[in-house]
Formats: structure tokens, C-alpha cells, sequence
């Protein structure tokens, strides 16, 4: 391997800059080039290439979002599109690929591998934490931050008015944000997509809070979750319930996608970009480098677009205990 591309791809997570710079450095370190592909495997198709050296990639560990850009592509889904990818890669001399990004991206890699044999290694980044094989993805401790922050400022309300606030935070289909950010930011309940109960035990929860004497409370509820109510819908139906409680919804959005990452998300880009390029020169291909226990793993691109439905039982117990 003499050349090897980088490129992000799919929703930008806070830490994606930190991983290009630390791949970029570590192919100086190893005496390969690099080249960095702008608009992920959009961007790819289209040959919108360019050379990176270690001097590129200065002052950017700090910032959020991705200065390769973003891109989800439609035409990188069919095969005709993947074949002009590679024709690309060819033309630009690039041997190997370093994709940042989510499940998408990665079950693009695959069929690009089982494709071309075209050397990809994936590095996981997306706010959801929804990868199959690694603790963490890229961007999810940052994102957790912000959420937790965001609450602190809505309790200032929730307890100066007595008042019922319900909290949509993002996730897609896993309630990674939404459980770590409830407990850390003392929700009073947390709806998660994993779990079925969620409304009948909010309520229950909710009733016993009344009796026991708490004048306001927190509730946070994952975008995917599972009782067919939008969070305005779920609003009104607590409402409906109970006319005493004064409600008000706040959908927190992209200000969690955005913003300087968390240490430790450049920490663990720098090792998760720092092991792409080590992997690649030991000669492994078509696998993600993730996190697990400490230390650097690398899995199967398969395995770890495999779904990540698991939730942990331990963090919604602690949950239960130290919101009643
Ligand atoms: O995957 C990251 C994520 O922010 C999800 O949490 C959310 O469901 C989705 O992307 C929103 O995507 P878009 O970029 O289309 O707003």
C-alpha cells in the first residue's frame, strides 16, 4: 500500500476531524501518502479528490462537523455508482480507504469490498452509538454533553415553574443518548426504543413522584421510541391523564450533532484513526477498528453493521433507583 484515501460519510458526528487528522498523520508517520475525498462516497463517485499532508489537517482536533464534508449517497447504493467509484480510486492511485461514519457507510464499504476487493477499513462515528463491536462511536460522548447541558438549562425553568418538561433527544433506533443523558442529567424518566413499557411506566412514575412531593420534573424521550406518540402527542396524552400538570416539549435537535469534541472523542479518534492505517499495513481489510474494554479491536465490517438493539440493564436499574 502506497496511497490511502479518507472520507466521511453519512450524519457528521463531533470527533470526525480529530479521526481525519489522526489517519492523515499517521500515514505521514508511515511514509504513505494520503488523500483526503470530499462529500464522502458522493464526492468519491465524482473525483473530488485531494492530496493531504500532515501540515493539511492543522487546527482541527478542536472542531466539530467534518472539513471533508458529508454526504448520504443515493447513487453510491447501486452498483453502477460503485463502479465509478473505483474507477476513481484507480485514476487517483489510491490503494486502500479509510471510511468515517455510521452503519450506512459501512454497509456501502461492504459490498465495495465484496465488489472490487477495493483494501476498506471503517472507523465508527455517528452520535447514536448504534455500532455493533466497539463501546463507543465518535461523536456520542460529545453528543451526551451537550444533551446533559441542554437539560441543566431546561431544570432551571422546570423548577422555577413547576412544570413537566418532556425531552426529545436524537438516537435513530437506540437509546444510547437517551438513557445516558437521563441518568446524568436526573431525568425523573426515560423512553427508550428498546423498552415497550415506557408510557405506563412513565405515568406510574410520574403519579408516584406527585404523591411523594416533587414539584417538577424531567423526562427524556428518544426520537425513536416505541408508543406510536410523537413527543407533542405524548404531551397531551399525560395531559389528558392529569389537567394539573402545566407541560411543555423541547425537541433539542442538531445542537447535539454540532459543537467541539469531548476529549474523549479525540482521544479515541486519534486511536481509531491511528489503528486504520496500522491495520491496513498488516495487511486486514473489510474491517471496522472500534473500542472494547480499553482497548484498540478490529471487527468484522459485517458484525458491526448488525444492529445494536442491546441495552444495558444495569444503567436502567440505577436509572429506576435514583429517580425516585
Ligand atoms: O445518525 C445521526 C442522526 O443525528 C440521528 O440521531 C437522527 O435520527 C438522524 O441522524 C437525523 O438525520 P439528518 O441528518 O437527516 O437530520
Amino acid at each position: 500500500i502506497n496511497t490511502i484515501g479518507v472520507l466521511t460519510s453519512g450524519g457528521d458526528a463531533p470527533g470526525m476531524n480529530a479521526a481525519i487528522r489522526a489517519v492523515v498523520r499517521a500515514c505521514s508517520y508511515y511514509h504513505l501518502d494520503c488523500k483526503g475525498v470530499y462529500r464522502g462516497y458522493q464526492g468519491l463517485i465524482e473525483g473530488d479528490l485531494e492530496e493531504l499532508n500532515a501540515r493539511s489537517v492543522r487546527n482541527i482536533i478542536n472542531k466539530g462537523g467534518t472539513f471533508l464534508k458529508s454526504t448520504r449517497s443515493e447513487e453510491f447504493k447501486t452498483k453502477e455508482g460503485r463502479a465509478k467509484a473505483h474507477e476513481q480510486l484507480k485514476k487517483a492511485g489510491v490503494d486502500a480507504l479509510v471510511v468515517i461514519g455510521g452503519d450506512g457507510t459501512f454497509t456501502g464499504g461492504v459490498h465495495f469490498f465484496d465488489e472490487f476487493r477495493f483494501p476498506i477499513v471503517g472507523i465508527p462515528a455517528t452520535i447514536d452509538n448504534d455500532i455493533n463491536g466497539t463501546d463507543y462511536t465518535l461523536g456520542y460522548d460529545t453528543a451526551l454533553n451537550t444533551v446533559v447541558e441542554a437539560i441543566d438549562k431546561i431544570r432551571d425553568t422546570a423548577s422555577s415553574h413547576n412544570r413537566l418538561f418532556l425531552v426529545e433527544v436524537m438516537g435513530r433506533d437506540a437509546g444510547d443518548i437517551a438513557l445516558n443523558s437521563g441518568i446524568g442529567a436526573g431525568a425523573e424518566e426515560i423512553l427508550i426504543p428498546e423498552e415497550s413499557a415506557g408510557v405506563e411506566r412513565m405515568l406510574e412514575s410520574l403519579h408516584k413522584s406527585k404523591k411523594s412531593g416533587k414539584t417538577s420534573s424531567i423526562i427524556v424521550v428518544a426520537e425513536g421510541e416505541k408508543s406510536g406518540k410523537n413527543i407533542f402527542e405524548l404531551a397531551d396524552f399525560i395531559h389528558e391523564q392529569d389537567e394539573d400538570y402545566d407541560i411543555r416539549v423541547s425537541v433539542l435537535g442538531h445542537i447535539q450533532r454540532g459543537g467541539s469534541p469531548s476529549c474523549f472523542d479525540r482521544v479515541l479518534a486519534s486511536k481509531l484513526g491511528v489503528g486504520a492505517v496500522e491495520a491496513l499495513l498488516d495487511g486486514r481489510t473489510k474491517v471496522m477498528i472500534g473500542l472494547h474494554h480499553q482497548k484498540v479491536v478490529r471487527i468484522p465490517l459485517e458484525d458491526a453493521i448488525k444492529g445494536h438493539s442491546k441495552i444495558d440493564k444495569e444503567l436502567r436499574r440505577v436509572a429506576d433507583i435514583t429517580s425516585v
